[in-house]
């Protein structure tokens, strides 16, 4: 990228454009802005957030919102309208720009309203406060006092801090009366005007912990300690399971999602109960209560000791309706029980309406239609009309810390700005006698009839329907669909996404999954939108059910293809249905083999619907995917062998092409490969597998398995039956052929198959020529002094020209091995290449070559694998897949194959593959 492209990237996307901001109804104009733009967020901002975003067609760049409209332009530069479900997480209630906010925020900036006058009386924010307290206060009866932030998570950290100062001043003045007890009694012992209630002191020498000879005034001291020890724990704070509360530390702990806290573990987690299980509640706040020593002077002169129980419960955090979590809106029950248990235990119960509130559901807030009462309530998102960074955190007045107002500060709370912004977007909702609730509403009433329509003709498609208001959920959930490309999606968490690029890019409508429930399709709309236009999503919905439920893979991703691919889309095949994995059974053994992508075109066969798509496109599309894919199930077999022993067979497909591995390779990412390799053996073993084969680069990558630490596994790369395989074939061939004094070329020499082929075959030629690439002539003169007979080296393919049996055993990720290499006499080269050494076109120019596909092995009994593409050939299968069924049909416990191969297990495995009726060409001309 050029510095001047950086310089009016800085400008922004229209000064790009050629036309400032104000150009969105500019000419077309050839566009060189969007790809250094691209470039840019990726490289400097979100690398991997953009990766997904183009994987599935959403990196788009929006240059204006309004209304219920985000625009951005195409390559031609014209401007593209799409319609916008999506609605900023929530925060576009009033839709983009309104006019009203617009005109507010500009009279501010242009009345020069301060930004910073910290340390000073904030009026707007005094008059927010105020509105805020009787806006929720109209529907509890309660005042509030309100601390304001720039974002949702800021809030749901402030209410943390509260909750904590209440929870601590509260243990503060417990102490201080266990303390006073404590002391008066311990005196009134020492004056001996009281003395200790016998039993009581026996106990309480248990409870302290101390010697029969501990004197009283020691005991009471060490129960005071006790209970000192007891409050200065930290408490529990409690969360629903799906709970969603924001990305900061604070806020992370209570977010649910498994896969967002994942990498920080370490800063613990919230205790998640489940949404609507009282009894769950009930365990937690009793797991949550400690019971303190309790010393006791009573008015008989005697000293006790008494139990006191103390539910240490910091807050319990809900949302009224789960939004992130995949729209789940909690009942009146449960929420009549969260008020009687906080009620009892005295914990506030603080109400999330970040999303849900500020009218989006049909009333103020999600949690009054419900007739819930919270203690806490935070706000934000709409509360700034989608316009400002506000946030609010409104504590009931009776609970309100005064201490707060300075221990919790923020540079930007309390603008003026921003509170002109939210005042004037809650006078929006409440003038016209809160019209604009009442659209909410119904307009919500309306869209949610016409989707459980919908649901109701496509039950196989759309699980549920869920929401209030115009807070929507739709959820996809296919029940075990044939295609792969489909059963890759659900498993992966993608279905939705890429329902969500499909309707962006053919119907111009923006949606998102839920954020902790990707299969739900999350809706919300501004207040504003058309019923015309719900109607048009309700289409849009009802193709893709369609599309769904016919299993068209190819239209619904067609998105992702070149303009020229989209063109030609014949009916898609119609995948044929795996079998399903088996549960364990005792005397069986599984195995789990790691395929990948061997050129782009397994594509094809990796899904039916994709049958017709060209090389380039199948690559275009891979090289979009495999950065948002992990390894997948592809695929499950049973395996018998001719003994009788029974073997189940798991394909794992590891998202990724030789091509984009050898790339990798070459640029230092090797670990990105090899993570997927950890990953798919990790796969293996959820699914019960302790044999795993790895094919084609996984065993590179892995240098042969060796980089994989697991001592429960046994790991084979397959490659030992692959070299017995491939030199019976081609000696076999070569004497069909006629060629009598045999001239062996093996060319990737240097490589663990190559090398091994190269010891085992060199003493049953007449000369050797080991190829390797330039560069590798050392290491290539090392194993020549290893090999019997005669032997020379050579970093050129043309050496190939002498030779008259060759073996092809690089990992070149594209054929290398071309017409113009080979002699014109008859010649036998066996191919163990994965993507294959010799160029296609070999046997057509040279009707003296034969090309034998090595390393190829037919199943025990006449079985094959109904499934072709990524390693899996259908009739015959390659070596390393069946040396991965041979080592588990053969009870084998050690690693096989593990690192540099060894001429005694090259052996021994050809014999135990023949053994259990595997077969390959040549093996019954050399036993
Ligand atoms: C219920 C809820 N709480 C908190 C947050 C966090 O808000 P923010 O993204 O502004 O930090 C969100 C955001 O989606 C939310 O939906």
């Amino acid at each position: 990228m050029t510095e001047s492209m950086v310089a009016s990237t800085i400008a922004g996307p229209g000064a790009l454009a050629g036309g400032g901001l104000d150009a969105h109804d500019a000419e077309a104009s050839s566009r060189p802005a969007d790809a250094p733009l691209r470039e840019l967020y990726a490289r400097y901002s979100r690398p991997q957030l953009m990766a997904v975003l183009s994987a599935i067609g959403l990196d788009v760049i929006y240059e204006r919102g309004q209304g219920d409209y985000l625009y951005y332009r195409d390559d031609r530069g014209h401007e593209v309208a799409v319609l916008d479900l999506l609605g900023g997480f929530g925060a576009s209630l009033f839709g983009h720009n309104h006019p009203r906010l617009v005109s507010c925020a500009t009279r501010s900036l242009r009345e020069l309203r301060p930004f910073n006058a910290q340390a000073s009386v904030r009026s707007a924010s005094a008059l927010l406060a105020y509105r805020l307290s009787q806006r929720i206060g109209a529907a509890t009866g309660r005042d509030y006092v309100t601390t304001f932030a720039s974002t949702g998570a800021e809030v749901v950290e402030a209410a943390i801090k509260h909750a904590e100062l209440e929870r601590r001043l509260g243990g503060d003045r417990l102490l201080q009366r266990l303390r006073h007890e404590n002391v008066r009694a311990r005196r009134a012992v020492a004056t001996g005007e009281a003395r200790w209630e016998a039993a009581s002191f026996e106990r309480a020498l248990g409870v302290s912990a101390l010697g029969p000879d501990a004197s009283p005034r020691e005991v009471a001291q060490a129960l005071l300690s006790i209970a000192e020890r007891e409050l200065g724990k930290p408490g529990t704070v409690l969360a629903l399971e799906r709970a969603f509360h924001g990305k900061t530390t604070g806020a992370l702990r209570l977010t649910h999602n498994p896969e967002y806290r994942a990498p920080w573990r370490c800063f613990g987690h919230a205790l998640f109960i489940p949404a609507g299980d009282v009894a769950a509640l009930q365990r937690a706040v009793q797991a949550a209560t400690v019971v303190l020593p309790l010393v006791t002077l009573g008015d008989d002169g005697l000293v006790r000791l008494q139990d006191m129980p103390r539910v240490d419960v910091v807050a319990l955090f809900v949302e009224p309706i789960q939004g992130e979590g995949g729209i789940h809106e909690l009942s009146l029950d449960y929420w009549q029980a969260i008020r009687a248990v906080a009620d009892s235990a005295g914990f506030p119960v603080v109400v999330d309406e970040i999303q849900t509130g500020m009218g989006r559901t049909g009333r103020f807030l999600a949690s009054e239609a419900l007739g819930a009462r919270g203690d806490y309530y935070l706000l934000s998102k709409s509360l700034g009309g989608g316009l400002a960074k506000i946030a609010a955190l409104s504590v009931d007045s009776e609970r309100y810390q005064p201490d707060f107002g300075y221990l919790h500060t923020s540079t930007f709370a309390d603008d003026d700005p921003s509170s002109l912004i939210a005042l004037a977007a809650l006078d929006l909702l409440e003038e016209r006698d809160g019209a604009l609730l009442r659209a909410c509403s119904n307009k919500g009433e309306y869209l949610l009839g016409k989707l459980r329509a919908l649901q109701e003709a496509f039950p196989d498609v759309i699980r549920a329907v869920r929401g209030r208001g115009l807070m929507v959920g739709i959820e996809l959930a296919l029940s075990a669909p044939a295609s792969a490309f489909l059963r890759l999606l659900c498993a992966q968490n993608l279905l939705g996404f890429m329902v969500a690029g499909y309707l962006l890019h053919e119907w111009k409508i923006r949606l998102a999954p839920a954020l902790s429930a990707n299969g739900t399709l999350r809706l919300e709309p501004s207040a504003g939108v058309e019923l015309a236009e719900l109607d048009r999503y309700c289409l849009a919905l009802e193709t893709v059910a369609r599309l769904l439920r016919d299993e068209d893979t190819l239209t619904l991703t067609s998105f992702l293809f070149p303009e020229e691919a989209r063109k030609e889309r014949p009916r898609p095949a119609r995948a044929r249905r795996p079998a399903s994995w088996p549960a364990a059974s005792a005397g069986k053994r599984r195995a789990a083999f790691l395929a990948h992508f061997s050129v782009a075109t397994d594509l094809q066969h990796f899904d039916p619907a994709f049958a017709t798509l060209g090389e380039s496109t199948c690559r275009q599309v891979l090289d979009k995917l495999s950065t948002t894919l992990t390894p997948f199930h592809l695929d499950s077999f049973q395996i018998a062998s001719m003994d009788g022993g029974r073997v189940d067979l798991a394909v794992i497909a590891l998202p990724f092409t030789s091509a984009q591995v050898a790339t990798a390779l070459r640029e230092g990412r090797a670990e990105w490969a090899l993570d997927h390799v950890r990953a798919g053996v990790e796969l293996a073993k959820e699914l019960g597998c302790d044999v795993i084969g790895f094919g084609g680069y996984s065993s590179i990558v892995s240098d042969n398995c060796r980089a994989i630490a697991d001592d429960e596994l046994v790991l084979t790369s397959g490659n030992s039956l692959t070299v017995a395989a491939a030199i019976d074939t081609m000696f076999a061939a070569a004497d069909a052929h006629g060629i009598g004094t045999r001239r062996l070329g093996v060319v990737g020499a240097t490589g663990n198959i190559g090398a091994m082929m190269a010891e085992l075959a060199a003493s049953e030629v007449s000369h050797t020529t080991l190829v390797g690439r330039p560069g590798a002539a050392r290491r290539l003169e090392a194993l020549a002094a290893r090999l019997p007979g005669s032997v020379s080296v050579a970093t050129d393919l043309n050496a190939l020209r002498e030779c008259n049996v060759i073996i092809g055993a690089s990992n070149a990720p594209a054929p290398i091995i071309a017409a113009q290499h080979l002699s014109h006499e008859n010649v036998v080269i066996c191919d163990v290449a994965v993507p294959r050494d010799v160029a296609l076109e070999v046997e057509l120019e040279r009707p003296n070559c034969r090309v034998l596909k090595g390393g190829s092995v037919r199943l025990p009994l006449e079985q094959r694998l109904d499934n072709r593409g990524l390693m899996i050939d259908g009739d015959a299968v390659y070596a390393c897949l069946a040396e991965t069924l041979v080592v588990a049909l053969a009870g084998i416990e050690r690693n096989f194959s593990f690192g540099a191969l060894r001429g005694a297990d090259v052996r021994e495995v050809r014999r135990l593959a023949l053994q259990h009726g595997f077969s390959f060409e040549g093996a019954a001309r050399r036993q």
